[in-house]
């Protein structure tokens, strides 16, 4: 086996928000191919960092009152700790607001420049003139031109799904001030991409990209290119344009060259050169892949490769992108809840345990991928668990107490070892062509033959018979040899239990070459349980904590003021200011019925009165509450509690809730309903 020198990416999280299940997802992809190669003792370098520049991170940092530096600096930190929590083997994890990216963007940037691939001209725009700001089209709400839809933003319409130009919304409202914003004109540098048409046609057929991508590149390719905007007006935060004050470059610019900045950054600390991974002429002997979703596929497999081919700099080896990630059946959004953040799952389970589930799912397509809970649950038990520690658990006590923890010479089923090992060429394809699902499919059918040789065996009854005789002794060793080689297959999706393997084996990091050993006459130590059985409650009390307080101020406030920081007091929540508190409708509602939801384990459906209105009508909403742990629903039925009646309505898997009740305390059964006093009645508002 040769070996190859391989720089592998995953995708740039924004430096304005906690990494969750979504970043997690593709980080865990790219870190199960990662070390699968270093496993196969491939060079294999894996770099990334914080997307640091744009407007949605100035307005962040302004909306903190901190300034944009402190923010991608804190957040930073965070984003490494949290990737760290996942065994996430970067080895180097940057910031594209660095020097190094802002030499690379220049230096690609005057060389466009140079050869006639950037055009200037004036645009349109609409801008904020109460905060001098030209509006991207998400800040700005207005009412749909066409179906006359309130509150639309930018550039479609969610209702009626037509498509407009952001100057034709009614009503339009900048979403940072509220000012009616104003067509303004504004010069503009634009990437000239249709000259690169032909290079791309051919590049992106080349079997760089998955067969589905070059169809949907296709689609773009047969038409006409349009230019790329590139620049953006003060005030921005990121790299001002060489020669073109107050210009900007648009983040999206510098984003990927913040790949090519990381790997400098980490050659400026270890014996690597840049130019063998990056220079068009030099890069020959390397290889260059990059993992991103499939959402980013334009920027990745058109913009990209069209700036590195002119520039003189190499393209990537193969671009691999990857579908989104869905939560019970539901698309992972920050405005209906139902995103988990890493640190919060760190709190409550174990990262092994969505390494696993994750590996057993992926693989090379870019469909979406479904974190079922009940599934995840009963898969990490059922294989990590059950199949795979198990086998050690059954046998590693006889070999510490019977054979004073040494292994025997020879194996009771050498035909068994041979199965395992003759397996590795093919399992080895599945994790190279990133068919990790298949992967985990074939080594779980093995562990199966392996529990059933030791269901026949029955050393527990071979011990009590004859607790130190031969066939006990090899029965044994057969076992824990294929114990060893299950692991190695594991060790690129659940590296901690690898290791924790090494240690009760006592040998060195286990490696791909090991699969064609055996262990014989070894001693090895005490076994330790690997890991442990996973369970639901720890899932419900992660859901409960990721759907309190911060989300219900982000759908009821907006994004521009969540903080990023955990409060550094428990009781010290981020400071707010009386104009978004005065935004919450905040009730007394009456509890006017109360049930079970079926299939839910965590749900109650309740039915809340908010008054009578003008015309003597029962106001009522429905509520999907997690509370079923602490109530039972007909307790429920005639109390008064809180509601936020002005939540956006969230589409749930088992209806629409219209609001949230307020509760308090940590979960479980410690869950309180806010009740006032007696005297308020259904439909007062807090004030
Ligand atoms: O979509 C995103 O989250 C971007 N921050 C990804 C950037 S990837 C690369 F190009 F920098
Ligand atoms: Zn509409």
């Amino acid at each position: 086996m040769t070996n190859r020198k391989i720089l592998v990416t995953s995708a740039l999280p924004y430096a304005n928000g906690d990494i969750h299940l979504g970043h997690l997802m593709e980080a865990i992809q790219t870190d199960i191919w990662v070390r699968f190669q270093r496993l196969r003792d491939h060079d294999c370098v894996y770099v990334c960092a914080d997307d640091a520049h744009g407007t949605a991170i100035m307005l962040s940092a302004e909306a903190r009152q901190i300034s944009a530096e402190t923010l991608i600096d804190e957040t930073q930190k965070r984003h490494k700790a949290d990737y760290d929590g996942f065994s996430i083997s970067f080895d180097n994890f940057h910031s594209t607001h660095s020097d190094e990216n802002k030499l690379l963007s220049e230096k690609i940037y005057i060389a466009l420049e140079k050869k006639g691939h950037i055009i200037k001209r004036d645009i349109k725009q609409l801008f904020d003139s109460e905060k001098n700001l030209f509006l991207a089209d998400r800040y700005v709400v207005g009412t749909c031109p066409k179906c006359h839809a309130e509150n639309q933003y930018g550039d479609n319409c969610e209702v009626c799904g037509s498509t407009y130009d952001p100057a034709d919304l009614i009503n339009a409202r900048s979403t940072i001030s509220g000012a009616e914003p104003k067509l303004k004109n504004s010069e503009h540098f634009f990437f000239d991409l249709p000259q690169f048409k032909s290079m791309l046609q051919q590049w992106t057929r080349s079997g760089t990209l998955q067969e589905a991508v070059a169809n949907k590149l296709s689609e773009w390719l047969d038409h006409d290119l349009k230019q790329w905007d590139i620049s953006r007006d003060a005030p921005y935060f990121g790299f001002e344009i060489p020669n073109a004050p107050d210009k900007y470059f648009y983040v999206w610019l510098d984003a990927p060259i913040g790949y090519m900045a990381s790997f400098k950054n980490f050659c400026s600390k270890q014996e690597y050169q840049f130019d063998e991974y990056w220079d068009q002429e030099k890069s020959g002997g390397t290889e260059l892949y990059h993992f991103i979703g499939k959402d980013i596929v334009n920027f990745h497999t058109l913009f990209w490769p069209a700036m590195l081919h002119s520039t003189g700099y190499r393209m990537p080896t193969a671009v691999f992108a990857h579908g989104f990630l869905t939560v019970d059946g539901t698309k992972m959004s920050k405005s209906r809840g139902t995103f988990v953040k890493a640190r919060d799952y760190l709190e409550h389970l174990d990262p092994e345990y969505l390494r696993y589930y994750l590996g057993a799912k992926l693989s090379s397509g870019i469909d979406d991928l479904d974190l079922n809970f009940e599934d995840f649950v009963f898969r990490v038990n059922s294989d990590l668990v059950g199949k795979i520690a198990n086998i050690a658990s059954r046998c590693a006590g006889f070999v510490t107490k019977n054979f004073d923890g040494f292994l025997s010479g020879q194996l009771d089923n050498p035909a068994l070892i041979s199965e395992l090992q003759s397996a590795s060429h093919e399992i080895a394809d599945f994790y190279e062509q990133r068919e990790f699902n298949k992967a985990i499919r074939r080594i779980m059918s093995l562990a199966d033959k392996v529990n059933q040789y030791i269901n026949d065996k029955q050393p527990w009854v071979l011990a009590k018979n004859d607790p130190k005789s031969q066939n006990l002794h090899n029965v044994l060793t057969t076992s824990v040899n294929a114990f060893r080689i299950l692991i190695i297959y594991l060790k690129p999706v659940v590296p901690v239990l690898a290791e924790k393997v090494e240690t009760f084996l006592s040998v060195r990091p286990l490696s791909w070459n090991d699969i064609d050993d055996v262990l014989l006459n070894k001693k090895i130590n005490i076994f330790k349980p690997l890991i442990l059985r996973m369970e639901m409650k720890s899932i419900e009390t992660l859901i409960l904590q990721t759907k309190t307080s911060e989300d219900v101020m982000k759908d009821t406030i907006g994004d521009s003021i969540t903080s990023n920081e955990e409060p550094k007091n428990k009781l010290e929540a981020e400071e707010i200011d009386l104009k978004h508190f005065q935004k919450m409708d905040l009730r007394v509602a009456e509890i006017i019925d109360a049930k079970h939801v079926s299939g839910a384990d965590k749900l109650l459906e309740l039915k809340l009165s908010l008054g009578i209105d003008e015309h003597g009508e029962v106001l009522t909403r429905t509520v999907f509450s997690g509370i079923k742990s602490a109530y039972q629903p007909e307790t429920l039925i005639g109390r008064l509690t809180v509601i936020i009646a002005n939540l956006k309505p969230r589409k749930m898997k088992f209806g629409v809730s219209e609001g949230m009740v307020l509760a308090a305390g940590p979960g479980d059964k410690e869950i309180w309903l806010l009740q006032p006093d007696s005297g308020a009645k259904a439909g007062m508002r807090i004030t």
